[in-house]
């Protein structure tokens, strides 16, 4: 069986007011995207990579390559205008049974410990996501007030999500909606029920220029 995980990177990352998307900023003078194939790599290197980048973007990565002597094997195909376009357009390079594994591009600090879980509890099960705990307190906005919330029956959810290819693939055929807001909700919604597995709480998503210093302290 072969196994898959597709890194979705095509995103424009407004929120980090740079010019240039956040995966491919800096830490410790390497691209958020190499650090986090690394990490997989590391994980287990015969997994097919399928690098998922913006069409206005492929020449730079292939640049990078260059510039860096990146030489992990993997594919390259262009994004979309959403992240479910962009899992679609990765998912068309699948091209047999086995799992697969759909990993947010910005998020390099995931642990060798959160990806396995995720691969053998999909093995065993068809799927698995992983999930943190809340630390701090909550609450609810209300039109004229605030309430707490209960964070012990909540998690925060993280990637890679690993899936059946067939389970994935089937999803995927739904039409795009909002509320498909990661790749579990849309396996859910063919009534499905998602595993949990206990994600890292370094797992970041890089989003702001201070989550770059975090990962930058981390791996230091
Ligand atoms: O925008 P957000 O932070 O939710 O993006 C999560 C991941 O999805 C990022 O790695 C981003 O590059 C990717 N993405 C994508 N195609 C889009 C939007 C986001 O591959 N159109």
């Amino acid at each position: 069986m072969k196994n898959f995980i597709i890194i979705v990177a095509a995103g424009s990352g407004t929120r980090m007011q740079a010019e240039t998307p956040k995966q491919f900023l800096n830490i410790n003078e390497l691209p958020v995207l190499i650090h986090t194939i690394n990490r997989i790599y590391e994980f287990r290197n015969t997994l097919s990579i399928i690098l998922v980048l913006p069409a206005s973007h492929i020449d730079y990565w292939k640049s990078m390559i260059r510039k860096y002597n990146f030489n992990i094997p993997h594919q390259i195909t262009a994004g979309g205008a959403t992240r479910y376009h962009s899992v679609k357009n990765g998912l068309k390079l699948i091209d047999q049974d086995g799992l697969v594994a759909i990993h947010d591009g910005v998020r390099p600090l995931v642990s060798k410990d959160t990806l396995q879980r995720v691969f053998l509890k999909a093995e065993s099960d068809g799927n698995a996501i992983p999930a943190i705990r809340i630390t701090d307190s909550l609450r609810r906005i209300t039109p004229d007030n605030s309430l707490p919330v209960d964070r012990e029956s909540l998690r925060i959810i993280q990637t890679p999500q690993c899936f059946q290819s067939e389970i994935i693939q089937m999803a995927y055929k739904q039409e795009y909606r909002e509320n498909f807001t990661d790749d579990a909700s849309l396996v859910e919604n063919l009534g499905i029920k998602i595993n949990l597995v206990e994600g890292n709480p370094e797992n970041i998503k890089i989003t702001r220029p201070s989550d770059l210093k975090f990962a930058e302290a981390f791996l230091k």
